[in-house]
């Protein structure tokens, strides 16, 4: 099933992405939940998915990380269970995430799915990216704060929380309805009945990370081994001083490295297309032969990416799971890049190129695209 959006891109992103929060009522019309909680507590016992499990009692917190083993000792109340990244595990919570692609994907993070029990919730917080927070089944009254300095304090070493704030939003929201929260806005929600939360994430790098991705990249392709230079070392009256120029000097080698297109380019396709969190590759076993992948597309056949895979588009270039993709044949890369779905006509005549082929046929028994049975 796919998922309809009823929602004005334009108008919000003018009025209320990355500067207001707000409430779009019914935002999914006749919204079906793609997961029971039955489904998400089973995820939540694997080990590689990543969960938590948050309760309070007369004011103290407890978080307690997955994979869990039972669920026997919770009771009726005042608990959540928190799954990241279920778009890598579950098909149908993938889809979920579709409508918001008229945002792009590179600011796209995951999927992550709450259950609470009446009473539930993990308290008033801010996050720092913006998130769209779908409520499926149940109701939840979700209450958040003017963008304030707040004091901050962690009731259990895993739980960061913000001091009590007034609301600017407080809503019982139903299903279908979707809360938008820009980073920096306290926000809480406390469950009402048995309910489902669906938090589409955005992520969006800190200069921090930027400087720290690119510099793992230098160290890795061996770049700026040039050493600074001063053949006209200049005098100074205090042998103990850095002048000004060698101060520009030194920052100027340092931007040189970063104001190289090329590398500038590959350095961010590849940083920006790694997952934050672990995929369910499968590689088929045995490999496709090239041939096999031509004739089951020719067939009519379709491969789909794998949930949580991170394909983006630079200039001409694809990268996939932090690695560029090169071919010659630009309109079947875009169409990978921007497909969920894809079958052989989409490829165009690049499933004439053995060496197209051959790479598709990589990128299959990788596990990246996978055929459906
Ligand atoms: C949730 O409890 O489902 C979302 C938690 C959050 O506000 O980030
Ligand atoms: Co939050």
């Amino acid at each position: 099933m796919d998922y309809q959006l009823d929602l004005n891109w334009p108008d919000f992103i003018a009025n209320y992405w990355q500067k207001r929060p707000v409430v779009l009522k019914r935002g999914f019309k006749n919204f079906i939940d793609p997961i029971s909680p039955d489904e998400l507590a089973g995820l939540a016992m694997e080990n590689e998915v990543d969960s938590r499990l948050v309760s309070h009692n007369e004011g103290r917190w407890q978080v307690s990380h997955g994979p869990f083993q039972s669920y026997d000792h919770l009771g009726e109340n005042n608990w959540s269970l928190l799954v990241q990244a279920v778009n890598h595990w579950h098909e149908q919570s993938a889809r979920l995430m579709r409508p918001f692609r008229a945002l792009p994907d590179w600011r796209i993070d995951d999927l992550m799915i709450s259950f609470s029990v009446p009473g539930g919730g993990v308290g008033p917080h801010y996050d720092q990216y913006d998130v769209f927070i779908i409520q499926g089944v149940g109701r939840r009254r979700w209450r958040v704060g003017e963008k304030v300095a707040l004091k901050q304090h962690c009731p259990h070493p895993d739980l960061l929380q913000v001091e009590p704030f007034d609301a600017i939003i407080d809503e019982e929201m139903e299903p279908g309805d979707i809360l938008y929260i820009p980073p920096g806005f306290p926000h809480e929600g406390y469950s009402l009945e048995n309910s489902m939360n669906y938090s589409v994430g955005f992520r969006a790098p800190s200069g921090r990370e930027l400087i720290s991705g690119f510099a793992d990249y230098v160290l890795q392709r061996e770049l700026g081994s040039q050493r600074y230079t001063d053949p006209g070392v200049p005098v100074r009256q205090h042998p103990a001083d850095v002048l000004p120029q060698e101060m520009d000097t030194l920052r100027e080698m340092m931007l040189d490295l970063i104001n190289q297109p090329e590398h500038f380019k590959t350095w961010f396709g590849e940083f920006v297309s790694q997952s934050r969190h672990e995929l369910d590759v499968a590689p088929p076993e045995p490999p496709y032969q090239p041939d096999e992948i031509y004739d089951a597309l020719k067939q009519g056949d379709a491969i789909t990416r794998l949930g949580g895979l991170r394909v983006l588009r630079i200039a001409d270039e694809i990268y996939v799971n932090g690695e560029k993709i090169d071919s010659p044949h630009r309109p079947a890369l875009e169409a990978l890049a921007s497909n969920i779905t894809l079958k052989a006509e989409m490829f165009g005549d690049a499933l004439e190129d053995p060496s197209f082929l051959a790479m598709l046929a990589a990128l299959v028994n990788s596990g990246y695209w996978y055929f459906e049975d």
